[in-house]
């Protein structure tokens, strides 16, 4: 299977169906993946809402969240009836450990409950069944802890493995400091791919260019690309360089009149302008006029009666950079 080496990670709030269509304007062949939704949310709510997507943005992945394998199984399901290309299991998220439903970076230690609900999942689904992790847990950053992890999911049938070079401390660090706080150590994913040749290993944490982004595709299969890609989208168009040389990116304004289109078509199915706008506060970066679009997108997208033509008018000023 050819393995497209550019993912933009799984963001809750952050990678919805809207930004994911953005990303996918500037990255066209990047994989893309849903904010992490729980098996039980999926089984007991919504399923229809929770997974509907623009069929523009395959290949996307549905990360799901849980630990009981009927629950993950059902999940699983609903993913593939949905048209997704993938279902990722989360054992990344420093959630706190909750009787039931249990999810995220906790089941790093319970390689057994991770392999169960992978099976359960794979048995039900064709297409592939993906675990995302971190390094380790609390006081497990140990080399023999990820091996046992990797080996006892891999046992079980898992080939593809997204891993997020920082430990997650359970108790006492906000997600987001646990996102900053334990220190990267690239190694450790490194050192999955050279002991499991077999396994597809994606790297993930802290790349923010293409540079660094080509550096670590020396030693595993792909990187994931999350804070960089939504806080800066134009950085997708060096990291879809990267994967994909022949690439001609867009113009900035091309992307815009196509989010214009898009917005048109979203409100018509009851989308709100916001929404669609927040995602892409950060397309002008680092070039003149970058604020004042910002601000113009912040301070009226909100407003009642305002559509697609104020991302036109935002666009304005910035035509001649934006060509
Ligand atoms: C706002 C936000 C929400 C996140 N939500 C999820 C999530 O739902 N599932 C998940 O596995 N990781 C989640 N993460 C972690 C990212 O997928 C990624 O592992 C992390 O940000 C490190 O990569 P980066 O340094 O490239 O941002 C989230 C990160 C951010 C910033």
């Amino acid at each position: 299977m050819n393995i497209v080496p550019l993912a933009v990670a799984p963001m809750m709030d952050w990678t919805d169906r809207h930004c994911r269509y953005f990303h996918r304007l500037l990255a066209p062949s990047a994989v893309l993946y849903t904010e992490m939704v729980t098996a039980a949310a999926l089984v007991h709510g919504d399923a229809g809402r929770l997974l509907a997507f623009n069929t523009e943005e395959h290949p996307v992945v549905l990360q799901v969240g849980g630990s009981e394998p009927e629950l993950m199984r059902t999940a699983a399901k609903l993913a593939e009836q949905a048209g997704y290309d993938a279902v990722n299991i989360n054992i990344g998220c420093p959630s706190d450990r909750v009787q039931k439903g249990a999810f995220g970076a906790c089941l790093m230690a319970e390689p057994d409950t991770v392999s169960q609900c992978w099976q359960a999942m794979a048995e039900a689904v064709s297409i592939p069944v993906t675990v995302k992790s971190r390094i380790g847990i609390d006081d497990r950053d140990d080399a023999a802890f990820l091996d046992a992890f990797v080996d006892a999911v891999a046992g079980a049938g898992c080939t593809h493995f997204d891993i997020h070079a920082r430990i997650a401390i359970l108790a006492g660090l906000s997600p987001k400091q646990n996102r900053e706080v334990p220190p990267l150590i690239y190694d450790a994913v490194y050192r999955q791919k050279q002991r499991r040749p077999d396994l597809t290993v994606f790297i993930n944490g802290g790349i923010v260019d293409a540079d660094a982004a080509a550096a670590h595709l020396q030693h595993v299969d792909g990187v994931m690309i999350g804070r960089a890609a939504y806080q800066d989208p134009w950085s997708l168009v060096a990291f879809e360089q990267l994967a994909n040389p022949d690439y001609t990116p867009p113009a900035r304004a091309a992307v815009v009149h196509e989010m214009a289109d898009y917005v048109e078509r979203a409100l018509g199915q009851g989308a709100s302008l916001k929404h669609v706008t927040r995602h892409m506060l950060g397309l002008f970066n680092g070039l003149p006029g970058a604020r004042a679009w910002r601000r113009t997108l912040s301070e009226r997208a909100h407003l009642d009666g305002v559509g697609p033509e104020l991302l036109l008018a935002a666009l304005e000023p910035l035509e001649s950079v934006a060509a």
